[in-house]
């Protein structure tokens, strides 16, 4: 038996959502808070889903045409949806974090295409701006599934060269600007109800397949190391898909989360972009990152290598020591060994601090996440504006699992496909030591100067056999850690 839901009490529900989910995006914005935001924008979700479930079941068809009643269905997507979000967001790896992201982002734009294909072949939209809208929301929220899915592949591995075929670009123009000029011919076709949907029906597939052909085709020649921001933008993409498709819907909790999930993405791509020294438009139509290429100033000179327990021992008599984290950090998973560490240099009197660069690891916040879940205090993380002048006056800097976030040829070298990236300064300290387990190169595949430089030497071995080992150097010394 379900309760009628009064107007103004749906009202509340979408306010309350608005509320909940502006106010937990506020409290992301500081890693202090952060958690705490998740749960309280989750919250925020759960409510809009609820609200929209009571909404389905309690409004009649007569009253909200657009609506498709079919609670069975409905209850089944919310149960094996949520069941295998769930499962999946509790065994993910740190590591294949951003995958997920672009996968989950992709299920929001096919959700909010789905939502587009239901009012038109439904018939639930109707006059020129209803129509119009469906059909924009459809293409943005089908070539974001698309690319998603791409860029899911991708970063999964599946997909390694980036497709290069003379003449993409203009094919790209040709999908792209033929699945617009279907579009408004459909809306031509449908508005005032002249044309039966049946006649159209054959036409608004074709728009989706050329919707989904062009994520696809937009997306292939995007090289692995501008995948962040590639989709950050679909991210935002989805969102503007939701809200569009909440228009239509007129579902205010759909509009409000789908625009500020579009208004974030559009931000976070921007802060990307900055850090990474690119514009979207350069991200989208030239290929950084390009693993097709050949790698960049491959390096014949010798290395220097020193032990862990040397390059321990060293540190633990300096004075100043930066530590530069990367992505081998979350695949070593060594964040507590390298804290026990800092804790044993902090206990000998060492000033100890950590330099997150915005795109170090592979998806915004990864070191901050990490370095949190060590315990390592917020108050010795410091972004990259923040420290790069202290390198100069700094006795040791200890990279771990890092590469492209202190490649010094993205300051100095113009042929780097790097270049005008800002990085941290690492190089300029009096001694690095770098730690990384052989001759990797890092994620845009390219050599780095600074591990043959005279005051570099390299600390071979997984990133938590190498801690432990300067852990246990520094205890031989006799020092505690301090607590
Ligand atoms: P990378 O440049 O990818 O370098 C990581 C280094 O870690 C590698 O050289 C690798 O060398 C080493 N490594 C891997 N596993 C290790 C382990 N178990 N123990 C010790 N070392 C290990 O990382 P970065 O400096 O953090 O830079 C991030 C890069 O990813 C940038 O190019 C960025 O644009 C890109 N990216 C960033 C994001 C975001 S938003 N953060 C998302 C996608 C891509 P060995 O193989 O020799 O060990």
């Amino acid at each position: 038996m379900f309760l009628m839901i009064p107007t103004l009490l749906m009202g509340l529900v979408d306010f309350a959502v608005a509320f909940l989910v502006i106010y937990g995006l506020w409290r992301m914005s500081s890693p202090v808070t952060a958690a705490a935001g998740i749960s309280v924008a989750g919250v925020g979700m759960l409510a809009a889903v609820m609200a929209s479930f009571l909404v389905v079941f309690t409004v009649s068809d007569a009253a909200r045409p657009h609506l498709l009643v079919n609670s069975a269905l409905a209850l089944s997507a919310l149960i094996i949806g949520g069941g295998a979000a769930w499962w999946a967001g509790r065994k993910v790896a740190m590591t294949a974090m951003p995958q997920m992201v672009a996968l989950y982002n992709g299920m929001g734009g096919g959700a909010a295409a789905a939502i587009a294909a239901v009012a038109l072949f439904g018939a639930h939209a109707q006059g020129v701006t209803a129509l119009t809208v469906t059909l924009v929301g459809a293409l943005i929220g089908t070539l974001s599934l698309s690319g998603s899915l791409v860029a899911w592949a991708k970063l999964g591995g599946l997909l390694n060269a980036p497709l290069r075929l003379k003449g993409l670009q203009l094919i790209n123009a040709i999908v792209m600007l033929g699945t617009v000029a279907l579009g408004a011919y459909i809306v031509f076709l449908l508005q005032g109800g002249a044309t039966p949907l049946t006649a159209v029906s054959g036409l608004i597939g074709l728009f989706f397949i050329g919707a989904l052909l062009f994520g696809v085709l937009m997306t292939l020649p995007i090289g692995g190391a501008d995948m962040p921001v590639v989709i950050s933008i679909y991210n935002a993409f989805t969102g503007l898909a939701v809200g569009l498709e909440g228009f239509v819907l007129q579902a205010p909790a759909l509009m409000i989360a789908g625009m500020l999930v579009g208004a974030a993405g559009i931000a976070l791509t921007a802060l990307m972009a900055k850090a990474m020294n690119r514009s979207v438009v350069h991200v989208l139509f030239s290929h950084f990152g390009d693993s097709a290429k050949p790698k960049h100033g491959a390096e014949t000179r010798p290395l220097k290598v020193t032990s862990p327990g040397d390059a321990g021992t060293a540190m633990r008599y300096a004075a100043s020591v930066i530590i530069v984290p990367g992505y081998g950090l979350a695949v070593a998973q060594a964040q507590q060994k390298l804290y026990e560490f800092v804790k044993l240099l902090q206990a000998a009197g060492v000033g100890v601090r950590f330099a997150v660069h915005p795109v170090a690891g592979r998806m915004p916040g990864q070191m901050d996440v990490l370095l949190a879940e060590a315990g390592v205090p917020y108050d010795m993380i410091f972004q990259l504006e923040d420290i790069n002048a202290e390198f100069a006056n700094t006795d040791m800097v200890l990279v771990i699992g890092a590469n492209d976030v202190v490649n010094p040829s993205a300051r100095a070298d113009k042929s780097s496909p790097i270049y005008g990236m800002p990085i941290l300064n690492a190089d300029q300290a009096k001694q690095v030591y770098v730690v990384k387990r052989g001759q990797g190169k890092g994620y845009a595949g390219i050599a780095n100067p600074l591990f043959y430089a005279d005051n570099c030497d390299m600390v071979y071995g997984d990133a938590l056999a190498v801690m432990s080992g300067m852990v246990e150097a520094v205890k031989g010394l006799g020092l505690s850690a301090a607590s």
